[in-house]
């Protein structure tokens, strides 16, 4: 096996591609994967762990890594990323530094045959592993900015964001809860399998997962070192659904019934209208509308796994622009709805835990930007919601310009009523940073 195709050289070339902008993590890793079929399942996890863990400790790592640098800032990429992910190993899973440096001196190979990479890969590996506890213990001290964008790995200008609008001991509390991954939940369709069955099946697909209820919710399972659920034979019958606990509230809340007509108008892969569909009992009408015809295209699969063409359900797919005359115009044909649920496109900045390279790829106007697309589509959804009918904007980012601010805006105008609403945050509710609101129009 080439050095580069060893985990570790895996690791470095997706962390890189990460880097541009617009790269989702979780896409980027799977086509490495895919490229490296041959990986057995012990490789392609680590290359999984050190990617994630890499993206979510990276100002972290730096520290340490140009503390110990001659010439930091004249560092190339590849190579950082390959001091990075040794640094990681050292200090967060535990490896000796003999084997982390190794590693790291045989990916460093693979770049550079004559070895200069891998004498300077060995220097400050070295030094980074006689270091990092005493420097590791100083990042946690000092100023709360200074605490959040070094040891807790939160952009500058996000960590100052949180300080104002939290105080100093919530937002380190929020970058405290972000060190670590969050547990994957699972929606389980009750409409087909009774939870503890659920969980019993999951524990034998995934020997060796943590598998948790979660007090107070009769649907959900939190599932630790379960590893890929997407691929599993329960997620292909359509029995569980990956979902965060969070994001599971937004269509409960809504509480579609068997019969009605509701409207997913960010549809996306379907997630929710799946979600839609079992609280209806799989009866009554969906529109499913999104802009990406790829997206409306997969859903494709969520119709057979889901158990959707069944007689009583109407499940219309729309490939459309929410905001568009062409598709007010299409969406004309079924409107008013008794429901809609709005789940807007956002910054992201509430799945740092699950997607760590957001915080890299987002800027401060980003939240501006996000928000004021967010109240023209929800002006827009309202006007397709029927006099006494109900909406629920749910939105994944704890921000308050993409959550309360658009919401209190709207009810201002007048003629909505707000009945409920929600922010959850990881360091209050070990969660996803979500915001769901409940609307009725009078
Ligand atoms: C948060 S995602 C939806 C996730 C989805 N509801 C689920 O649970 O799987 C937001 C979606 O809105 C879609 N979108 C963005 N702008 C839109 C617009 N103007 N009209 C329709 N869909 C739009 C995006 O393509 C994206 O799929």
């Amino acid at each position: 096996m080439r050095a580069l195709e060893s985990p570790h050289g895996i690791a470095a070339r997706v962390l890189r591609a990460c880097a541009r902008p617009g790269a989702f993590s979780n896409r980027r890793l799977s086509d490495e994967l895919e490229r490296h079929h041959g990986l057995e399942g012990g490789a392609r996890g680590l290359v999984t762990t050190l990617v994630y863990g890499v993206l979510r400790h990276q100002a972290r790592l730096d520290a340490h890594v140009d503390a110990c640098a001659d010439r930091p800032a004249k560092l190339a990429a590849l190579p950082r990323e390959i001091l990075r992910i040794g640094t990681y190993e050292m200090i967060e899973l535990g490896r000796s530094p003999g084997n982390a440096i190794a590693h790291a001196i045989a990916a460093a190979r693979a770049l550079d045959e004559r070895g200069a990479i891998a004498g300077l890969v060995h220097g400050v590996l070295g030094a980074v592993a006689v270091s990092w506890q005493a420097r590791d213990a100083a990042l946690e001290q000092g100023a709360p900015l200074d605490v959040l964008a070094r040891r807790d790995s939160i952009p500058r200008w996000l960590a100052g964001r949180w300080i104002k609008q939290l105080g100093p001991e919530r937002a380190l509390a929020r970058g405290r809860a972000l060190r670590d991954e969050l547990p994957i939940d699972v929606r389980v369709d009750r409409t087909r399998i009774a939870l503890d069955a659920a969980r019993g099946r999951l524990a034998a697909e995934c020997p060796g997962a943590t598998i948790d209820m979660v007090a107070g919710d009769s649907a959900a399972l939190r599932v630790r070192g379960g590893g890929d659920l997407f691929h599993g034979a329960m997620h292909d019958e359509g029995l569980i659904s990956v979902q965060g606990l969070a994001a599971q509230q937004p269509a409960r809340w809504l509480a579609p019934r068997a019969g009605e007509s509701v409207l997913d108008a960010c549809a996306g892969l379907g997630v929710k209208t799946l979600q839609l569909a079992e609280l209806m009992d799989r009866r009554g009408r969906i529109v499913a509308v999104d802009r990406e015809a790829a997206k409306i295209a997969l859903q494709e699969r969520l119709v057979a796994r889901g158990r959707l063409a069944v007689r009583d359900l109407e499940l219309v797919r729309v490939v459309g622009d929410l905001t568009s005359p062409a598709c007010a115009v299409e969406l004309g044909a079924w409107a008013p709805f008794d429901a809609v649920l709005l789940d807007v496109p956002c910054t992201g900045l509430g799945n740092l835990a699950r997607h760590p390279e957001i915080r890299w790829q987002r800027r401060f106007e980003d939240i501006g930007t996000a928000a004021a697309n967010q109240g023209v589509l929800l002006a827009r959804a309202l006007e397709l919601v029927r006099p006494g009918g109900r909406l629920v904007y749910a939105v994944c980012s704890a921000e308050p310009e993409e959550g309360p601010v658009r919401i209190a805006e709207v009810v201002a105008r007048g003629g909505i009523s707000l009945t409920r609403e929600q922010t959850w945050t990881p360091e209050g509710d070990g969660t996803e940073g979500f915001y769901a609101a409940l609307l009725l129009r009078a």
